[in-house]
């Protein structure tokens, strides 16, 4: 579609310029810049619509009356007739595009593989970091919307031609870490998580929680928190070895909840590895005069002249802030794979933090420092407001993964459909999945949202579990269909047949998934094709309750319409996938 559109915008830019010199009126660059197509409101009225109004001013004359002028020069140019048909309708110009061509070219491309894979971004790297737990507690549902985006987004850039590499930067060093160590040390005994009956990750959560019982107990207990960092950084043996058992259920844990919700990374880059990095950056800095140094040795620099204020690179003493291992972690990821853009998706609570990073970066001479980009996003709630609660009662990732699992699987009972899903935990699961990412990824990321589990699951309306189950649908025509079931069998395929308006409509949504991932990938916006997947599957609900696919008499047009149920499910499968929600087969 996209092709088309650009043809049938050089189309009306033409008979615009012409119409303009008619007018005795100078068509600059301002005049064709201004053509915009819409969708007509209503499929009768057409397939392209390009609203007059921008030029009535310029030309001099009603937007109508441009309009019946530009139809009546275009209905006089064959090349244009060739790719459709232009109608005035009021200050519209309303084009009908030539059906039989697209509806043979959309099929054939939608049923071969590659569908849903294009090269606008071929040749470029991204990587993309996302998630980035820091290892004292599991994941929480503020995780599981950071990862759906991050997910998400890589396999949009990559279907989008991008060599993507996915990277976790853990933050597992630091005073809060040392809290759960101290917790364990003073109440553990020794125990292993499985002598609790606790996933790692919740272990480790429950002790970092307990630290506040400590602190009760001892006033002393935050300084004794400091006091195991100092001794972690001077590298005592005992220290580090409680570190790596206790980080290691962490995130032992951690990668359990990603392969549940079916995310992964190419790489992890751990704190404890690059705190050190930064350092010697900011002392080169330091040295080339871009920073500045206190009376009392810690480090600044000053921002002031960009909007943003002075900001500490470094300690008096010498060790590093948050801000120090960010800057020594771009530097060494770009060394490692020049990248051509890098993206953090990281809480819009932390905006002024890479736009400090990102400016000092600039002002260290790195060009690639105007690739950087931060992917902010908003808070996500649960309507009782759980996750505003203090540390140790978040919505807790695995337990809502747990309790949305669950009422989906009441939901297949009451459906009555245990006996067609099959595994029926794996299909309530797999809905559950769908459920989150669409709830998830359909509002733009900067909105903050309420996570509302129930409105997610229903499998009616603008949910995941609906698309799934048009997925569904699709799939069981066509294992009917190749079980020699209905009409088709005895047909031939005749994309030509597919030209009346029942069949087009549906045609000309699936036509439009190249460019609707085109978009999502450059804005970097899931819910474009989240909003896409969702228009597709009513279209196609509506189409398969009106027009007979398997059991229609004409056996030609019963072969060609099964060729279009598999188009819609290629697309549905490619599409879905992209924005991370499983697909099923039968539901
Ligand atoms: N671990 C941090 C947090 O939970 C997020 C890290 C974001 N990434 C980064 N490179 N600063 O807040």
């Amino acid at each position: 579609m996209t092709e088309l559109k650009t043809a049938w915008k050089n189309i009306v830019a033409g008979a615009l310029e012409a119409y303009a010199r008619e007018r005795g009126v100078e068509a600059g660059p301002d005049l064709v810049s201004a053509i915009v197509i819409e969708r007509p409101p209503k499929a009768e009225l057409g397939d392209l619509g390009f609203p007059m109004f921008p030029f009535a001013k310029l030309l001099r004359s009603a937007p109508a009356q441009v309009a019946a002028a530009l139809a009546s020069k275009i209905a006089a140019d064959p090349a244009a007739g060739a790719r459709g048909q232009a109608r005035a309708e009021g200050p519209y110009l309303n084009v009908s595009l030539a059906r039989p061509g697209i509806c043979g070219a959309t099929i054939a491309a939608a049923t071969s593989p590659g569908w849903g894979s294009f090269g606008f971004l071929a040749g470029k790297k991204v990587m993309i970091e996302f998630s980035s737990p820091n290892t004292n507690k599991p994941l929480h549902l503020g995780h599981l919307r950071n990862n759906a985006l991050g997910e998400s987004i890589s396999r949009i850039l990559s279907a989008a031609g991008a060599e993507v590499r996915k990277v976790n930067h853990i933050n597992d060093r630091g005073v809060h870490i040392c809290k759960s160590m101290l917790a364990y040390q003073r109440y553990g005994e020794g125990r292993l998580p499985a002598d609790e009956g606790l996933k790692s990750d919740h272990f480790v959560g429950k002790y970092y929680v307990m630290f506040n019982k400590l602190k009760e107990e001892d006033p002393r207990a935050e300084e004794a928190a400091q006091g195991l960092l100092r001794r972690w950084e001077a590298g005592e043996s005992e220290v580090i070895e409680l570190w790596k058992r206790m980080n290691g259920w962490a995130i032992e844990g951690i990668k359990a909840t990603y392969e549940r919700t079916d995310v992964c990374f190419d790489l992890y880059d751990f704190e404890s590895d690059t705190y050190e990095l930064g350092r010697a950056e900011v002392l080169k800095g330091l040295a080339a005069g871009v920073f500045y140094k206190e009376e009392d040795g810690s480090i600044w620099v000053d921002l002031e002249d960009a909007g943003l204020d002075k900001k500490v690179l470094l300690r008096k003493d010498g060790t590093s802030l948050y801000i120090t291992q960010d800057i020594g972690t771009a530097i060494f990821r770009h060394g490692d794979w020049p990248y051509d853009r890098l993206i953090y998706v990281v809480a819009n609570e932390q905006q002024y933090h890479f736009k400090v990073l990102f400016e000092v970066l600039k002002r260290l001479g790195f060009e690639w420092a105007a690739e950087l980009h931060h992917l902010a996003y908003g808070l996500v709630n649960l309507p009782s407001g759980r996750m505003k609660t203090r540390e140790g009662t978040v919505v807790d990732a695995d337990d809502l993964m747990d309790e949305i699992s669950a009422l989906a699987a009441k939901e297949i009972e009451e459906k009555g459909r245990e006996g067609a899903v099959g595994d029926m935990a794996g299909v309530a699961e797999k809905i559950a999945l769908g459920a989150l990412h669409y709830y998830l990824l359909q509002t733009g990321p900067m909105k903050d949202m309420l996570y509302d589990t129930e409105a997610s699951l229903s499998f009616t309306g603008d949910t995941g579990p609906y698309i799934q189950y048009m997925g569904a649908r699709a799939s069981s025509i066509l294992r009917k269909h190749e079980a020699g079931e209905g009409n088709a069998v005895k047909g031939r395929v005749r994309f030509e047949l597919l030209c009346g308006d029942a069949d087009w409509n549906l045609v000309k949504r699936i036509a439009e998934f190249p460019e609707t991932l085109e978009a999502s990938a450059k804005a970097m916006e899931p819910s474009l094709l989240a909003g896409y997947l969702h228009d597709l599957a009513v279209d196609f609900s509506a189409w398969y309750r009106d027009n007979p696919v398997l059991n229609n008499s004409d056996a030609d047009l019963s072969a060609s319409r099964v060729e279009l149920v598999r188009a819609v499910r290629a697309t549905l499968q490619a599409g879905t996938r992209l924005v991370c929600m499983p697909f099923l087969e039968s539901m």
